[in-house]
């Protein structure tokens, strides 16, 4: 196990986000959380992934109480990737460029890999808006992948991509899944049973 949740509970003010949630997942799982808009998924996502602090509840990276990480930038930086809906890359950087600011070891040729391993070698000397919303997304999982993180967690990456590149992104999460990669996300969209390992189906702060 990767990583383990115990009675997870959330509130924004008074407002219960999260109600007594648990979740697991193993090394190279391939995990999407689907459900209700409203119903949790990007606070869990969020807490799963360090940058919320539940307001209940225990959290464990390989074993270890993220109460007891010592350094949980180095955490953040190194062992967990993030792939957000709005990407987020630097408009006045080149895709190159955006990706190898992010990098601790730029010149370590695995950037190289990456960019075509995602498909968007060809497009790396270009600028954000000089490329599709779905080279956009590949660029920011790249991006997010640079560190070899253990985990990948990614909150609606197809959100604004149609159903053709949606796809080639599952199958890239499919591929890093198989190769040790846990994947994490949370999504609206209902075809990704066809390539996660598990669905959670997160509703009124509660896993079905
Ligand atoms: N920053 C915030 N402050 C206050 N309430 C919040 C905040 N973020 C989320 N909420 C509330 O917490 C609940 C869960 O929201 P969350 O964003 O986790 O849902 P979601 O499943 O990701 O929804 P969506 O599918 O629309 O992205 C909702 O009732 C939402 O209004
Ligand atoms: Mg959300």
């Amino acid at each position: 196990m990767i990583l383990e949740a115990r009675g997870i509970t959330h509130y924004y003010k008074n407002d219960l986000a999260l109600d007594n949630v648990n979740f697991t997942a193993q090394k190279g799982e391939f995990i999407a959380i689907v459900g209700e808009s409203g119903g949790g998924k990007s606070t869990l996502l969020s807490i799963l992934s360090s940058l919320l602090r539940p307001t209940l509840g225990e959290l464990f990276f390989e074993g270890k109480a993220y109460t007891q990480i010592t350094n949980i930038d180095a955490f953040r930086q190194k062992d967990i990737g993030f792939i957000f809906q709005f990407h987020y890359l630097i408009s006045y950087l080149t895709v190159l460029e955006n990706i190898k600011l992010a990098s601790l070891n730029p010149h370590d040729g695995y950037v190289e890999t990456l960019l075509k391993q995602c498909g968007i070698e060809a497009i790396q000397n270009k600028y954000p808006d000089e490329i599709s919303g779905g080279q956009r997304q590949r660029a920011a999982i790249v991006r997010a992948l640079v560190n070899h993180p253990k985990v990948l967690f990614a909150d609606e990456p197809t959100g604004n991509l149609d159903s053709h590149n949606s796809q080639n992104i599952y199958e890239l999460f499919k591929t890093l899944s198989k190769g040790g990669t846990t994947i994490i996300i949370a999504t609206h969209d209902r075809k990704v049973s066809e390539y996660a390992d598990t669905l959670i189906e997160v509703n009124d702060g509660k896993i079905l």
